[in-house]
């Protein structure tokens, strides 16, 4: 939730500042700023309520001249999304400027302490007591002033601070949100100390292009960035030393290419995406590398599988693969309901938290829990920079590359197979799975590559028929059995959160017992109908929406004439060769209808209203 980033070297700043918040405003857009200080002793702000277009508009009348600076986009939490809300925040003496992500949970108690002390504040956020704090706290010390802010600050959060009379200078805090210090060095052999370029970031993406190498802050850290290069410490002033690591990520990779947006690039990538991570994982054409998770997996009898929204709807698949093909007693928590509720959990538990982020604040809420408790976590993320995959005892990266589209798509289907295959693992550690079990199921994953392309292909038509369609329906529902169930689920996700269509996926078996009293002969019903061990019950369910004239949708064999005969419109998907794999390919007409029926809507599919694509708060 919102993001930061930070400039120092010879570049304008504005101009670099804007491409980093470029590429993290998928954090939150609902307004966005920067100070950039030019060393004539004062700091210089442009804000902008709205998308960072605004801002980047503000910029062209009047760029900020200047080398070093700090930025912010934001989602809203405390206080409407209006430019006075928007960061950087400065103190009431105008010499500090603060960009914070997270939340600081005293805010009040601090913020009255301040007023009463004469402090007057202009926003209604709780970052605006930082740079009133550390003002108050400087003497000329920016690392003292820090630390002792810290000091008084609860909360999860993480932040940068420039001061109007050190021009070359950002520091950095993380406590809780992501932070990451990016360098280039410049003219290296040439010059000694040889000159860097120094950025700062809540991800890797916004380090690129100016950045070679990357140095994640841990929490509890503070970060100094000056022309004397970058100077780690602890809260109590400790010194760390810094550790750099080349950037992996590619400029494409962060890039839409040929797409118009990352949501339609990151469908499209699902093909590769699967093949890659399948790739990772085999040891000769038929078995699988079993990742060193640190973990015994023959005493685990029962599995918790913790997660938030898309990455929910895996672990529902995960629930029926992990039963199915190891016969373990799997228990799926959505990860802010999980931590509240003092869960049993003993020995022989193994908790499993799923995250394209690795860094939702309720699934690393989950995380620390269960450790408190002493039990063994596997995470399994996509970005493995992340808090997640650092806390975790082992990580399955999910290797899908960055997802920058707010809807997940490709990060979905990847968790999905990763999922797969670890119950293949838990399988055979088990002894429940031999060698042709394991085998076969390779075999069903490694057809999926290009099943996903064929599905891809074969669904647009018809599915660029009902977009145009119903895109003006005012609801839809998806029903689903088994392990379309999930599908269901996530089908409608998908369309509420880009499309803003009232949508809700149902267990087909369970319509009857209210929501059908929904149906009209005006509201879509998606019925997914692949031949699996549920189908005829699933038809049977169709029917019951088709006798009363809803139009239906059906998610099927392109070949299925009986299906065909009772819908109004199929989405044809591929076959799976391993049934418990059909939700891998049923999936994806349902995420390019949603971003068709956005389209026509006129909606921002990247960027849908009110949503971040990474939830660090509560
Ligand atoms: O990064 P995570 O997988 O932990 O994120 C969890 C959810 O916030 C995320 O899946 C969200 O539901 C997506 N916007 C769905 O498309």
């Amino acid at each position: 939730m919102c993001g930061i980033a930070g400039y120092l070297g010879p570049k304008a700043a504005d101009a670099v500042l804007l491409v980093a918040l470029e590429r993290l405003k998928y954090r939150g857009y609902d307004s966005a700023g920067l100070a950039v200080l030019n060393g004539d002793s004062s700091i210089q702000v442009r804000r902008a309520a709205g998308k960072l277009t605004r801002l980047a508009a503000a910029l062209e009348v009047a760029p900020l001249t200047g080398h070093c600076g700090i930025a912010h986009t934001r989602w809203a939490t405390h206080g409407p999304p209006n430019e006075i809300n928007c960061h950087p925040h400065l103190s009431a003496d105008g010499r500090v400027a603060v960009v914070h992500n997270g939340i600081i949970e005293n805010h009040a108690a601090l913020r009255a302490e301040l007023s009463a002390a004469g402090v007057v504040f202009k926003s209604q956020t709780d970052t605006e007591v930082i740079p009133q704090l550390i003002a108050r706290n400087y003497q000329g010390d920016a690392v003292a002033a820090v630390r002792a802010t810290i000091a008084r600050l609860h909360g999860s959060f993480a932040f940068a601070v420039v001061f109007a009379d050190q021009p070359r200078r950002i520091i950095a805090v993380r406590q809780g949100s992501p932070l990451i210090i990016g360098r280039k060095i410049l003219n290296a052999g040439k010059a000694e100390p040889a000159p860097m370029e120094l950025l700062l970031a809540s991800d890797v993406p916004a380090l690129l292009p100016h950045a070679q190498q990357a140095c994640s802050l841990e929490d509890g850290q503070i970060a100094d960035l000056s022309d004397a290069g970058v100077s780690l410490c602890d809260f109590a002033g400790v010194l760390i030393t810094a550790h750099f690591k080349p950037i992996e990520i590619s400029a494409e990779a962060v890039s839409k290419g040929a797409f118009d947006s990352f949501m339609a690039k990151e469908i499209a990538e699902q093909p590769a995406v699967l093949a890659r991570l399948l790739e990772s994982r085999l040891r000769g054409p038929e078995r699988l590398v079993e990742p060193d998770l640190g973990l015994d997996l023959t005493a685990i009898h029962h599995v918790v599988l913790l997660a938030c929204g898309t990455s929910w709807h895996a672990a529902l698949l995960g629930k029926r693969f992990l039963e199915q093909l190891a016969r373990v007693h799997v228990e799926v928590d959505i990860a802010s309901e999980y931590r509240y509720r003092n869960p049993v959990a003993d020995s022989g538990t193994l908790v499993v938290v799923i995250s394209q982020s690795g860094e939702t604040a309720d699934t690393l809420a989950g995380l620390r829990l269960v450790k408190s408790k002493g039990l063994p976590v596997l995470a399994l993320v996509n970005t493995i920079t992340s808090t997640m995959a650092r806390e975790a005892d082992g990580v399955m990266p999910l290797l899908a590359g960055p997802e920058i589209g707010v809807a997940s798509t490709k990060a979905y289907t990847a968790q999905a197979l990763a999922l797969y295959l670890f119950a293949v693992q838990v399988a055979k550690a088990k002894g429940l799975a031999d060698a042709a079990v394991e085998a076969r199921c390779i075999d069903a994953a490694r057809a999926l590559p290009v099943q996903i392309a064929e599905t891809l292909a074969a669904a647009e038509a018809d599915v660029v028929e009902c977009a145009d369609l119903f895109h003006s329906a005012e609801a839809t529902v998806f029903l689903g059995r088994g392990g379309e169930f999930p599908t269901a689920l996530e089908g409608a996700l998908k369309l509420k959160e880009v499309a803003y269509v009232h949508a809700i996926g149902y267990a087909a078996g369970e319509f009857k017992h209210g929501p059908i009293a929904l149906v009209t002969q005006h509201l879509p019903v998606v019925c997914l109908c692949p031949r699996d061990a549920l189908y005829d019950k699933m038809l049977s369910n169709l029917q019951e929406v088709r006798a009363r004239a809803g139009r239906i949708i059906a998610v099927g064999d392109a070949a299925d004439q009986s299906l065909r005969d009772l819908c109004d419109h199929l989405f044809p998907v591929a076959k799976a060769a391993d049934e418990l794999l059909q939700p891998l390919l049923t999936i994806l007409p349902l995420q390019r209808y949603a971003y068709h029926v956005a389209l026509r809507r006129h909606c921002d599919v990247d960027q849908p209203r009110n949503l971040a694509k990474s939830v660090t708060v509560e």
